[in-house]
């Protein structure tokens, strides 16, 4: 198949991009790319591909911008239940972890996902996957984390990877056991800690080998913050997981900073991701790594927190930053990642060839597969958009409207009910 006539093509290349290099995107005017067997096989003009390949089946991007599809590395798509009560709570001043500390917040889903089966939990999750990939995300990460016992994690990953399989949006999974300290350990910690890193790792890693080995391992992630797990609590567990052969994530700095951005630097993990609390240090040194930064600004956004990352920080000093939208049922019930991108714009400043940059490339490197999709490049899995604006800048100028046109996802073409605000 031969997608032609985009108004532009736009791609970052080369692989995951740093500081600078986050600027950089390869933009062809009158664009046109060819598709074969769900793979990218060439990007040029229009009359380029159009002249080498005549008889190739078309699909007209009739004069619109078309992008790689974009990546959602961190969100919490699998729960059940909602928590609009306790938003209420939060605009009459209670904050999110005074909430989470008088056995409401994580543990309140705790409660409505652990009654829920797989069944259930893919009923409610699914029309969520379906929205987030009419908004343009052909590939997210997700999370389990609402079971905090072995059982209900263990169905929380199955509902990933049955999501996964139903499609069209592909999901990348992370056991989250360290999400909260489950309620039967209120009053001991150390003693979930131990459970989470003795137990539940290893038998994790049991049943993946028994039911999911055509999958990589799925990330290990803590949540590393006061009121959830302290530094000593998250290495302990990222150590274990470390050593079982897991990769890592870290949840660090969304409320306070506890050093949890070093801990991530010093053990090698994908990503480090909210680091909205982090010390200049930590930003520097994680500026300096091979983490991933990921920011999150659907979250401060959700809670009406005037604090969020630090990006320039991270970008000035050359580093990887990537964005996602933590969609989850306490902070940011938001998956659309067009609306990440243009927060992170005004409130993170990023210029939009950034923003496309982290939502794109670094996000797909954030999950580790930057070497499958993420751009526009020979051999990469063809997963695209066609926007309904001729300018990808429109992406991030306009919010709260989908500006997508068709998502092409490993080269089926998925045409997105369209919506048409004004020409351009
Ligand atoms: O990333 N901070 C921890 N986890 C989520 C919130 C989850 C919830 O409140 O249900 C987050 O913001
Ligand atoms: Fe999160």
């Amino acid at each position: 198949m031969l997608i032609h006539s985009a108004s532009q093509l736009v791609t970052p290349l080369g692989g995951m991009r740093r500081g600078k290099e986050m600027s950089d995107l390869q933009i062809i005017p009158d664009g046109a790319v060819l598709v074969r067997d769900g793979r990218i096989v060439e990007a040029s003009s229009t009359d380029d591909l159009l002249g080498a390949y005549p008889d190739e089946d078309k699909l007209d991007a009739g004069g619109k911008a078309v992008i790689p599809g974009l990546v959602d590395p961190h969100t919490h798509l699998v729960w059940a239940g909602d928590r609009a009560a306790e938003f209420e709570m939060r605009l009459q001043g209670k904050t999110y972890m005074e909430i989470m500390a008088a056995g409401g917040g994580i543990a309140s889903t705790v409660r409505a996902s652990r009654q829920a089966g797989v069944e259930e939990l893919i009923r409610q999750a699914l029309p969520r996957a379906r929205s987030m990939f009419a908004h343009g995300t052909t590939t997210a990460e997700a999370k389990s984390g609402y079971g905090l016992e072995l059982g209900s994690e263990i169905d929380q990953l199955q509902a990933i990877l049955e999501l996964d399989t139903l499609g069209p949006l592909e999901l990348a999974p992370t056991f989250l056991g360290a999400h909260a300290v489950a309620p039967e350990y209120r009053d001991d910690p150390d003693g979930y800690t131990a459970l989470v890193a003795d137990d539940m790792l290893p038998a994790v890693k049991s049943w993946w080998e028994a039911n999911a080995a055509q999958h990589p391992l799925p990330f290990v992630d803590v949540f590393c913050e006061a009121g959830a797990f302290t530094l000593q609590q998250t290495r302990r567990i990222l150590e274990k997981a470390r050593e079982l052969g897991f990769p890592l994530k870290i949840h660090v700095d969304e409320f306070e900073a506890l050093g949890g951005t070093r801990l991530a630097v010093e053990l090698g993990a994908a990503s480090a991701d909210h680091l909205v609390k982090t010390t200049d240090e930590e930003l520097q040194m994680l500026a300096k790594s091979h983490t991933v930064a990921v920011s999150l600004p659907c979250t401060p956004f959700g809670l009406a927190d005037p604090h969020y990352t630090q990006a320039r920080a991270i970008i000035d000093n050359g580093g990887v930053l990537a964005l996602a939208s933590d969609l989850n049922p306490g902070t940011a019930w938001c998956g659309n990642m067009q609306f990440v991108m243009a927060l992170a714009c005004r409130y993170l400043r990023l210029t939009p060839a950034e923003a496309l940059t982290a939502a794109t490339i670094n996000a797909a490197a954030a999950i580790k597969r930057e070497d499958k999709i993420g751009s526009i490049e020979p051999g990469k899995q063809a997963d695209l958009l066609i926007l309904n604006v001729d300018d990808y800048c429109q992406l991030v100028y306009r919010f709260g409207t989908n500006l997508v046109q068709t998502v092409v996802k490993s080269g089926r073409v998925y045409p997105i009910q369209p919506v048409q605000e004004s020409v351009c």
